[in-house]
């Protein structure tokens, strides 16, 4: 499913174009796809913007020219996965602790595709999958104070092979919070938590995505489709 939505996310790809790169599993597959159009000579002038450590890697392994996201003043199309997406085109993103850089370049971005498979469509977001907040390091604490007092508990997010605290790419920790009955409001709720002294940003994405394409199996096959936003 994953393979198939990438796939189609590339053929949105014109040349001369300058695509921002998203972060995960999904976004890995697209990158790919796109180093295979490149490579073959489908897609040229192609530059890409990295939004993650992971994806700067991928795209300097796969021979994507890279552009930094300081130097360019525009971005043509960015192409992400997310964690959850709901009817409205709302998501929460972060679940690979890279939603400051996705932030950033999808609002930079000319357009945002975000590819996903089914099982990421809910009806609202943050009843299962916690909304990603990054945060200072010496202020984890105290944020999680705060959002405590928005009825939102969080867990500090732990590494694994390695003892302790996951380390954002900017050098960060993360706080997974999960909301008593999960976000109603997205936009208040991002722009309260951003409020909150010592958080970088919050995973919740909200007016930013033009077009969700999603991979299901049907009748055992993958394809995929493009859900109608419901305002
Ligand atoms: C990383 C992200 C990812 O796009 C999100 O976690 C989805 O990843 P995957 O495609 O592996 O499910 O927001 O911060």
């Amino acid at each position: 499913m994953k393979q198939i939505v990438a796939d189609a996310a590339i053929k949105e790809v014109e040349s001369n174009m300058v695509v921002g790169l998203g972060s995960g599993s999904t976004a890995a597959l697209m990158i790919k796809s796109l180093a295979n159009e490149i490579h073959s000579g489908k897609l040229q002038n192609i530059k890409g913007v990295a939004t993650s450590f992971q994806s700067e890697v991928l795209a300097l392994e796969l021979n994507i020219p890279l552009i930094d996201l300081a130097s360019v003043s525009q971005i043509d199309l960015a192409i992400d996965g997310a964690d959850e997406v709901d009817p409205g085109f709302q998501l929460i993103k972060g679940g690979g602790a890279c939603h400051v850089r996705e932030k950033l370049v999808a609002s930079k971005a000319n357009k945002l595709f975000i590819v996903v498979d089914e099982t990421k469509l809910v009806q609202k977001l943050n009843q299962s999958f916690p909304l990603p907040v990054e945060v200072l390091p010496n202020a984890w604490k105290q944020v999680q104070d705060v959002i405590s007092e928005m009825n939102g508990s969080s867990i500090l997010r732990m590494a694994t092979k390695k003892a302790g605290p996951v380390v954002t790419d900017q050098g960060n920790l993360i706080l997974d919070v999960l909301f008593n009955d999960g976000i109603n409001n997205p936009k208040d709720i991002e722009m309260s938590i951003n409020n909150i002294p010592g958080v970088l940003e919050n995973g919740l994405f909200v007016g930013l995505t033009d077009k969700v394409l999603v991979g299901k199996i049907e009748n055992g096959n993958p394809v995929v489709y493009s859900p109608t936003r419901v305002c």
